[in-house]
Formats: structure tokens, C-alpha cells, sequence
């Protein structure tokens, strides 16, 4: 290539454009050549190959990613834990904290529930379980699909989260400034439900 005469003009003129016949630089036609090795390389062993897909990428990195993550969720815990939680004031009173930080847009500073937003706390309804510690630490941590509840188990640390679920609990039977109106069950009146089809079973029975 490089015997060719330098700055040598092409023979054809198009409307006044002529061209020379210089070589491409060497560096560039090695890059060139490169590239075109590579992509024979890469094809033949990613595609046709042993190579690993994306996917299979995707699946072996995966089972690490979902540890970590489980790792960072708060452990979810049953009644008698969530229980002792409860009754340590302390806990509580962060909880509170986190309520009125995190909560406190939708259900009211005093737990009262906000029209079109979230419930009132201090009342006996509730439309998402039974009201129980572990009840409202479910609904806590994994939101009300479909509605402005958000899952809150990768939002909160583990004790944020179990503080606030007691502190939603000690809100019950408080007085709230501007009470929404009751929605869901009223589950002081679920031991009267459990009872009743027994009472009425008797009353058949007779
Ligand atoms: C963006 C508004 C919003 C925020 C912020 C919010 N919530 Fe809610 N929350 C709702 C709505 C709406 C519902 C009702 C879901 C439904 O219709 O079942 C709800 C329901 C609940 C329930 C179940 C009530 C029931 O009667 O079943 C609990 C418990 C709860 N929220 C706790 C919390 C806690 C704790 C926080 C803060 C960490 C929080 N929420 C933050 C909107 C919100």
C-alpha cells in the first residue's frame, strides 16, 4: 500500500469532485481487521458456542442478589414477639417517631385516618386482617396492592418496622382529633362472630 504514489488523483470527476487513491493510515486497517476477528470470535463462542448467554448470567447472579436482599428485610415475626415489642414504652415511642415521619401524611398525625387516604387506627375496623400485631406488621411490610399502601419492608430497617407496627397497635382506642369513619370488620365484636354460629348450631339443635 505504501508503494503507491501519494496524492494520486482518480481519473473520474463528479460535478467537479475528484477523489485521491491514498491508502487508509496502517493503524487503521489493523483496528479494522481487529474488529472483524473479534466479532468471528465472539459469534463462534457466544452464540454457537459454550459461551454464556445473558441469561445464564442472569440465573447465576440472581441466587446472590436474592439472598442479600432477604438478608436486608426485616424478619418478620410472630404475635408473642411482636407482643413483647408492644410493651416496651420505648419501642413505642420510636415507633411513633417513624409513624409521624412516614405514615402520619395519610392516617393523620393522631392516627385518625385521612379521607381518601389511609384508615383511621383508632377504632376497632379494620379492612386488612384481624387487627392483630402480626395483621398489621403483614400489611406493613407488603402494602395493600392497588392502593396508596406501599410495601415497607425494604423502606424501613427491621426495627423501624416493628416499632411502628406496635406503635399502629397502641393507637387503638385513642381519641383522634377528626376520626375518619369506620371501614372493614369490627373485630371487637370477632370473639361474638366465633360464638355465634356455635350459639346458633344449639338453637337448631333444640
Ligand atoms: C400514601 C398514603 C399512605 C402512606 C404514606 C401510608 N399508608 Fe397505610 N394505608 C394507606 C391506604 C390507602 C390504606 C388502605 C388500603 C386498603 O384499602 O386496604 C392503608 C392501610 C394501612 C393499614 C391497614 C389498615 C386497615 O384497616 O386494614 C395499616 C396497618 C397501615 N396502612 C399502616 C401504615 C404505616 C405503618 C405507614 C407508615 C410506615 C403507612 N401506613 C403509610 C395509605 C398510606
Amino acid at each position: 500500500m505504501s508503494e503507491q504514489t501519494p496524492n494520486r488523483l482518480l481519473d473520474h470527476n463528479y460535478d467537479g469532485i475528484q477523489e485521491y487513491d491514498n491508502p487508509m493510515p496502517r493503524w487503521w486497517v489493523w483496528i479494522f481487521w481487529a474488529t472483524i476477528i473479534f466479532s468471528e470470535v465472539y459469534f463462534i463462542y457466544y452464540h454457537l458456542g459454550p459461551g454464556p448467554t445473558i441469561h445464564d448470567d442472569y440465573a447465576a447472579e440472581m441466587p446472590a442478589g436474592d439472598a442479600q436482599l432477604a438478608a436486608n428485610l426485616p424478619p418478620v415475626l410472630d404475635e408473642a414477639g411482636l407482643q413483647a415489642i408492644f410493651n416496651d414504652p420505648a419501642r413505642v415511642e420510636s415507633g411513633k417517631a417513624v409513624f409521624t415521619g412516614k405514615c402520619a401524611a395519610c392516617h393523620a398525625p393522631d392516627g385518625g385516618g385521612m379521607v381518601g387516604l389511609g384508615p383511621n387506627f383508632t377504632d376497632t375496623f379494620w379492612k386488612n386482617g384481624d387487627g392483630s400485631l402480626s395483621a398489621i406488621q403483614k400489611v406493613v411490610m407488603k402494602g395493600v396492592t392497588g392502593t396508596a399502601m406501599q410495601a415497607w419492608d425494604t423502606q424501613l430497617k427491621p426495627e423501624e418496622l416493628q416499632d411502628v407496627v406496635a406503635y399502629v397497635k397502641s393507637l387503638q382506642g385513642t381519641t383522634a382529633a377528626n376520626p375518619k369513619e369506620p371501614e372493614g370488620k369490627d373485630v371487637s365484636l370477632a370473639t361474638a362472630d366465633a360464638a355465634a354460629p356455635a350459639d346458633s348450631a344449639a338453637t337448631q339443635g333444640n
